[in-house]
């Protein structure tokens, strides 16, 4: 059953040569090859003892997203440059400004790291784009909120093209580890165009860092699992046991709590000390997140499916989720209820991967851990004729990642078998010639 079932979708064999070959050596993702977080630096002004500087960061992942806490950024200084002040952004530490003895520098450290403001911060300390807290969309599903940016003035740097030292060695955590920030690179000036469009103006210089995204580099367990079912079978074929930790396990993942425990909500506010690791509802699981793929109904030209997405992480509501699957079938979606969807079609020909996310203010929030923690939506698809059929597990899901981390699907084998196919019917079948055979032969010898 196994092997049938990749033979339907030689995709998934590729899929996983190119996870093997690429995790471990570089940051590549094959559903967003060009996918990264660009951060330019454009000098604005040159200031008596260093220069002005504006630094956007882009997000350009079609579907990975910083979330909360978010983002923070560390680069090293090539001389002994200061911070003497920030717009739209702070540095963790002000480090040792012992020298300075009138004006105190923002921040003396030889390695700064940046964090954003948090929103509501007073207009007068704002730029545009700055102050989300740190979090920036999936390009996909909102380029205005996937931009970050922040205004520096740097003291005892150069003062001009040719003897300003470029920042080194980038990081990006967010907030964990996975991003690989490249070479500082020095490109062509940005180019401003006015509100009303009749004045160009330009940065007296630019250079850019790239970041790139690897889930090797993350180092993270899984987060996520994949559960399914359908009208044909009662089967319910759950998540994995122990596809993102192990119930009773004492290490990092082991603890969970039992919703039906009386003091739910104090357990809930107390452990941890707000910490970011997730505090899940007690599973054979133990994901945070949980996807269902159910087949619900069977039309003579169409398919209709449901999924549902659960949070069982009582320590976290996620904004703006999203969610990426391969299906065969997607070249043909029909129709989708209250989901928005776009087309991942990263080599231009096989269009078998859709991004699904919510519908703003009616599902694009998921809710903690409880009787709200759950988003649903349908899918219906037209049926090719020439591809479509239940059995050997064709019409469930081939990959899913939720916010840009692939979730643990079951085996293959443990599919729900359809009804009027299968292994059964091949038994039967066998059996009926082994008759058949048994008969002649008994025949023949009378
Ligand atoms: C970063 O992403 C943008 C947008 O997809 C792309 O134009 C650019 O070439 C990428 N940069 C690198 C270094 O891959
Ligand atoms: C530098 O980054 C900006 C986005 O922040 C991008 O538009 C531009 O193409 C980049 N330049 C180069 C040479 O990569
Ligand atoms: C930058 O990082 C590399 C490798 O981590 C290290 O060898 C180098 O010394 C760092 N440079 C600076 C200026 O910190
Ligand atoms: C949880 O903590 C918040 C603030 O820390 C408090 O207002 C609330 O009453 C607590 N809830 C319970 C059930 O302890
Ligand atoms: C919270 O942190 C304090 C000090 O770090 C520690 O003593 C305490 O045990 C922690 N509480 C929980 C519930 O983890
Ligand atoms: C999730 O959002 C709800 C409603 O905004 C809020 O009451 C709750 O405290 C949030 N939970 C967490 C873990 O942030
Ligand atoms: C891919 O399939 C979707 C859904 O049927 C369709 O809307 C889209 O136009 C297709 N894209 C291409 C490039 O074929
Ligand atoms: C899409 O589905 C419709 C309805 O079943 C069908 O007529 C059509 O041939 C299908 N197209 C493709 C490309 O599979
Ligand atoms: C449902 O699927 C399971 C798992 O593949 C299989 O063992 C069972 O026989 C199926 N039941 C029916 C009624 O086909
Ligand atoms: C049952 O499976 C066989 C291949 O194993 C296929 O040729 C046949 O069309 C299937 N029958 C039904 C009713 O789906």
């Amino acid at each position: 059953m196994f092997f049938s079932f990749l033979k339907h979708c030689p995709r998934i064999l590729l899929f996983l040569l190119f996870t093997l070959f690429y995790t471990s050596t570089e940051a590549y993702d094959p559903l967003d090859p060009n996918g990264n977080i660009t951060i330019k630096w454009d000098i604005i002004s040159w200031a008596p003892d260093g220069y002005i500087a504006v630094v956007t960061m882009n997000n350009f992942q079609r579907y990975r997203r910083i979330s909360a806490p978010g983002w923070s950024l560390g680069w090293t200084w090539a001389k002994k440059e200061v911070i003497w002040a920030m717009v739209g952004g702070q540095t963790t530490e002000q480090g040792d400004c012992l020298k300075f003895k009138e004006t105190i520098p923002h921040c003396c450290e030889r390695t700064p790291t940046i964090v954003d403001l948090l929103p509501g911060t007073p207009y007068n300390q704002q730029i545009a784009n700055c102050c989300k807290g740190g979090v920036l969309s999936s390009w996909t599903q909102d380029p205005t909120n996937s931009v970050a940016a922040f205004r520096v003035t740097i003291g005892r740097a150069g003062t001009t093209s040719k003897t300003v030292r470029l920042p080194r060695n980038f990081t990006l955590k967010a907030p964990g580890p996975g991003y690989t920030c490249g070479p500082t690179k020095i490109v062509k000036p940005t180019k401003f165009i006015s509100k009303d469009k009749r004045r160009v103006t330009q940065a007296l210089m630019t250079w850019n860092v790239t970041c790139t995204y690897s889930q090797f580099q993350a180092q993270k367990l899984p987060t996520c699992c994949v559960s399914l079912s359908s009208f044909y079978n009662d089967t319910i074929v759950q998540c994995p046991t122990c596809s993102c930790g192990c119930q009773g396990n004492t290490a990092q993942s082991g603890s969970c709590i039992d919703p039906s425990a009386p003091h739910l909500a104090s357990v809930v506010n107390n452990s941890g000390n707000n910490s970011i690791a997730p505090l899940v509802r007690c599973t054979s699981h133990m994901c945070p997140i949980r996807v269902h793929w159910h087949i619900k109904l069977n039309y003579r030209e169409y398919w209709r499916v449901k999924v549902t997405i659960n949070n069982f992480n009582y320590r976290m509501n996620y904004s703006d989720w999203n969610l990426v699957v391969q299906h065969p079938n997607f070249d043909n979606l029909t129709r989708i209820f209250s989901f928005n969807y776009e087309s991942v079609i990263p080599y231009g020909s096989i269009n078998d991967t859709v991004m699904l996310w919510g519908v703003k203010y009616y599902n694009d929030f998921l809710m903690h851990a409880g009787p709200s923690g759950n988003v649903q939506s349908e899918l219906l698809f037209g049926k090719d004729k020439s591809t479509f059929m239940f059995d050997k597990g064709w019409a469930f899901p081939r990959r899913i990642y939720f916010n840009g981390d692939i979730c643990v699907m079951p085996p293959p084998d443990a599919y729900p078998l359809s009804p009027n196919n299968g292994s059964k019917q091949e038994v039967s079948f066998l059996s009926l010639t082994m008759a058949l055979l048994v008969a002649l032969v008994f025949y023949a010898y009378v």
